[in-house]
């Protein structure tokens, strides 16, 4: 990748960073609550997130075959795995770096994944104004957070690429299943955290899903910002 902006994405619809360029915007008059959710097919719909009233947006993407294919069929023992703090444009060779430690083959869909990572670090970068990142692939045996809940961080971008997709619902309704929604695999979601800077309270919950029994550990991206204007810690995982 080299220059830190996306170059190749492994899903169809290309992401590309046009118009993703603004700080969480705290000049807006103040929502009483940050609830509603954004979806849309293009990556643009993820920098909405800053708006006031807004607690999530989605960027809907199907996966190509081969690509969900080769993730899928990954045994346990060669999944990646990070846990790493670099600046934005770091984070495509350390995917990769990840994938050697694990005695991945080289190949498209292993590069796919690692440029798709790095895209997206740079989109949320760009988005939350910060040129360092926490990112994290975790290889989830099991609900590592099954309660609702909001995170303490500004905004977290979460990304399933193996597995059921994050849960997420309105924290009135959370006692009532009819109203939880779901990510799918390969969706792109940016939630609103406790942090993030904004008088409005965010009313959107989220939690990992329950596992599948036979279908194999989750991998699952997660990115925190960890210089932007109101800094995130990161001290759970979803
Ligand atoms: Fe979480």
């Amino acid at each position: 990748m080299g220059d830190g902006k996306p170059s190749r994405m492994s899903f169809p619809s290309q992401a590309t960073a046009r118009g993703v360029g603004r700080s969480p915007d705290i000049s807006c008059p103040a929502a009483s609550t940050a609830q509603d959710v954004l979806v849309g097919k293009e990556a643009e719909i993820l920098e909405h997130i800053a708006r006031p009233a807004i607690a999530a947006t989605i960027w809907k993407r199907k996966p190509t075959v081969d690509f969900q294919k080769w993730v899928d069929g990954l045994g346990r023992g060669h999944l990646p795995a990070l846990r790493v703090i670099l600046p934005v444009e770091q984070a495509e060779s350390a995917v990769q770096a990840a994938c050697d430690v694990k005695h991945l083959e080289p190949g498209p869909e292993r590069d796919m994944l690692a440029s798709d990572i790095g895209a997206l670090a740079y989109i949320f970068g760009t988005i939350m104004d910060a040129r360092s990142l926490q990112i994290r692939l975790d290889v989830c045996l099991g609900a590592m957070c099954p309660k609702f809940h909001l995170d303490n961080v500004t905004a977290r971008l979460l990304c399933t690429y193996r597995g059921p997709g994050t849960q997420y619902v309105l924290e009135a309704e959370q006692n009532r299943s009819s109203c939880h929604s779901q990510l799918a695999t390969g969706d792109v979601a940016i939630f609103k955290g406790h942090k993030w800077p904004s008088e409005e309270a965010c009313s959107l919950l989220h939690r990992s899903p329950s596992m599948q029994h036979g279908t194999g550990p989750r991998l699952l991206l997660v990115i925190d910002a960890v210089d932007c204007p109101v800094q995130g810690a990161s001290t759970n995982t979803f």
